[in-house]
This record gives structure tokens, sequence and C-alpha cells, in this order.
């Protein structure tokens, strides 16, 4: 109810859910629920939708989300339906909504009656596809080819995937422990480090994360640290760094590298300190606003810059379902102007011949090739690099990997060398 209504942050308020809940199974229900509503959201609305005389009042939003919860037990899970409303009818009197409980009932048992007439029709895209309109707009435009495949994607149940920390062991040995411990797990193929668990654990449980052996990460943002090209010896600055997932996989697969890793954001920033601890590494950590070098910048020129800038997150739609109700339209044009910012207080701080791996997790054109082609016009010392990659679609600037494909996120990738000639 609060995502929904009040703007909340799902992974914000699954956090709460989990510290009020002390059973581990009825924290896995609340996740089950809350992700799985927010994922089948706009099916789910039409649903209650055709089932409600009239709609429910403002004040009754709880009662709604119990019910759109009770509609994905039935239409998604497949609980058995005596389950459902007998849980549903209860939980309306635990919320003290003891008025609620004949609607509850009634709906939950009459959506079963009526299941074909209450399902998507041609005529409701957001319900056919579970997204807002305008982004099944403007992915629709951006992929006529890989549409289906996307929107499918971002409702389905993303992989558990790890990255092996090299410098405590390869990851065909951290799958072979895997395995012993009953988990089992597949290699990534694009990724030289990255695993998928079959069946999400608590980390916790993951042998050795404690000891810094393997971390959480996404395999499109493994990408990142093999195709910056970093060498030993080189200064790196991470500018957009926090929580950390890719600066400490960079330090985890090359020596000698002096990294800054630079966010706006304290709280997060406080995550690198903490990962870097755990795993073992060393890297600067600096609070600071990337398009203000002077107020943190020593003077001193980078080889390699990582600019994972801030976006409308597209990319992770089916790790985070709430972007879907949360992001507007008006956001992209504002997240494109901070994009252009950040790029071009950046760009004199890169050495002639060095590199800046420009990355997204958006899949909207407008924040990734458009934003590298707007920056190549404003700096004619820019230029454009090949990068090696097996995946992703290939644009004239950069590559965009979607949604599900090879098992990843969304990503946007696109390397741009400093030449000599200004
Ligand atoms: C996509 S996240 C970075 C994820 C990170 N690179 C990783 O792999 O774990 C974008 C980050 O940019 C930071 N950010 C946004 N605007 C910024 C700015 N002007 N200067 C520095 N950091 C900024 C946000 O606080 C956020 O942590």
């Amino acid at each position: 109810m609060r995502v929904i209504h009040a703007g909340a942050l799902l992974d914000h308020e699954m956090e709460l859910a989990r510290q009020q809940l002390s059973d581990p199974r009825d924290q896995g229900f609340v996740q089950e629920c809350a992700y799985g509503v927010l994922r089948h959201y706009y099916a789910l609305r039409r649903r209650l939708g055709t089932l409600l005389a009239k709609p429910l009042k403002k004040r009754d939003a709880e009662i709604e989300a119990l019910l759109m919860s009770g509609l994905y037990q039935l239409f998604v899970l497949g609980t058995p339906a005596h389950a459902v409303v007998d849980g549903s009818a209860s939980a309306c009197r635990e919320l003290d909504r003891a008025w609620a409980t004949a609607l509850v009932n009634a709906i939950l048992r009459g959506s079963l009656r009526n299941v074909a007439a209450a399902g998507p029709g041609d005529d409701d895209q957001e319900a056919r596809w579970n997204h807002p309109r305008w982004l099944i707009d403007a992915i629709v435009a951006a992929y006529p080819a890989h549409y289906p495949a996307i929107l499918e994607a971002n409702i389905a149940r993303p992989p558990f995937t790890l990255r092996v920390n090299r410098r405590r062991g390869d990851r065909l040995a951290y799958r072979a422990e895997l395995e012993a411990a009953g988990f089992a797990a597949y290699l990534l193929p694009d990724c030289a480090d990255g695993l998928v668990v079959e069946t999400p654990v608590p980390v916790a449980r993951l042998p050795g994360f404690a000891a810094g052996r393997v971390s959480v990460q996404d395999g499109a943002a493994q990408l990142a640290a093999s195709l910056l090209g970093a060498k030993p010896g080189h200064r790196i600055l991470d500018a957009c760094a926090a929580p950390g997932g890719k600066t400490m996989h960079l330090l985890e697969t090359v020596d000698d590298i002096a990294v800054t890793a630079l966010d706006v954001d304290t709280a997060r920033l406080a995550r690198v300190r903490d990962n870097a601890r755990r795993l073992g590494l060393d890297c600067d950590v600096v609070i600071g606003d990337a398009t203000i070098p002077a107020t943190w910048w020593d003077g001193q020129a980078y080889d390699r810059i990582l600019l994972d800038a801030p976006c409308s997150a597209t990319g992770v739609i089916r790790r985070h379902p709430d972007i879907k109700l949360h992001r507007q339209p008006a956001d992209i044009p504002a997240l494109t102007a901070r994009q252009g910012a950040i790029f071009d207080a950046l760009w004199p701080l890169l050495r002639e011949g060095g590199k800046l791996l420009y990355a997204t997790c958006s899949i909207l054109p407008q924040e990734n090739a458009a934003v590298v082609a707007a920056a190549l016009a404003r700096h004619p010392d820019a230029a454009v690099e090949t990068l090696h990659l097996d995946c992703g679609v290939p644009l004239r600037h950069g590559r965009q990997v979607l949604p599900g494909e090879h098992d990843m996120d969304g990503f946007y990738y696109c390397l741009i060398g400093k030449t000599a000639h200004a």
C-alpha cells in the first residue's frame, strides 16, 4: 500500500517488514506478495476494477492492497482458493477492518467465477504487458523487434547472481563448494567471475560470504570492470561509485591501481567502505558532487574514469518492480541533463589517451547513446572505442544489453577515448 499510494521504495518497505516479522517463512511470503503484486500490478488492478461495483475510497487503500495480494495468489501463484480467501478475510480483522471481511470474501470468490472476463483485453496494453503506457511506448519505439522479450523479462523473477572474488579463489572452485553445501549453480557466459545460484539464499548462508569470497552482483554490472581496460599503475576515478559493486570488482581483478570511489550520497558511501572491508580491498572513498570537481579533485589526471551514471533504472525493473510505478516521463529529460552535466565536468579530468566508460542500467536511448552523441558533439577530443563484448545490441555508439539477455539485467556501455587534438 505504501509503495502504490505513498511513493515509498519497495526495498525500504521490505526491510521494515523483515524487522517486524521474526519468522523467515512470513518474511518470504510478504516478499513474494509485495514483489509479485508490483510485477503484475497493471493486470491485477484491471482485474480488481472489473470485480468492484464501485472503486474503493482512498482511505481503504489497505483493503485494495490486500485484494490485489489475494488476486496475485489466486491467479499468478495458483494458491488454493480456500487458503487465500480465509487468509485475506482474517487479515481484515487483524487490520481492524472487520467491515471489509464480507467484501474481500465476495470479491475473491467472485473472481474465481469470472476468470476470463477479468483478464487483460487487447484494448488494455498496460494490463497486457504489466507496464505503464508511456514506458511500453518508449520500449516498443526503441526495440521494435525485442520489445515483447524485454517486457516479459521485466516481470520475471531475476536470477540470484554472484561475483566470485578472484583474489580468494576462482568461480569453478567456488561453484564446487556451493554444490557441496547443497546449492546448485551455473556459470554466466559473459562474465569471468559470475555464477547464478539456482535458488536464492540469504547471503549469510553462502560459503565464505563474511570472509569476502563472494558478492551479490548482476552479470551485466560485472561487465564494467573488464570493459574499462584498467592496467596496473593506473589512477582511476569511479565517479558514481556507491554502493561500490563495480569499484570492488575492479580492485579484485586488476593489481596496483589507485581507485578513487566518489559519490554524492553519504549513506550509500558507507556501504562502499563496508564492502571494501569485507572483501579486504583498498580505495580512496570520497564524498563529493561529480559535477563540481573543484571541491574534491587533487588536480592529477586519471587514466580511466568509470561514469556509472544516475539513471531511470529501466534496465533493472525485474529486480525493482516499483520503478514502473514511481518513474514518470518527465524524469527522463531531467536525468539526461544530469548525465550530460556529469560527463562534461569529468571529461577535463581524463588524461590524453585515457578512457571513460559511460554506463547506465537504463534501456532508454535518451539516457544512453543520445547522451554519448551529444557529449561527442561538445568534446571534439572524444572518440568512441570498440567494446569487446559478445552480448548486447550493437549501436552506433556503444552496446545495449537487454533485460533477460544471457540472464543479465538491462545495461548500456560505451567506451570513449580522449584523443590528442582538441
Ligand atoms: C547507478 S548508481 C551507482 C552504482 C555503483 N556504480 C555500483 O556499481 O555499485 C548511481 C550513483 O550515482 C550517485 N550520484 C548521483 N549524482 C551524483 C553526482 N552528481 N555526483 C556523484 N555521485 C552522484 C548516486 O548517489 C548513486 O549512488
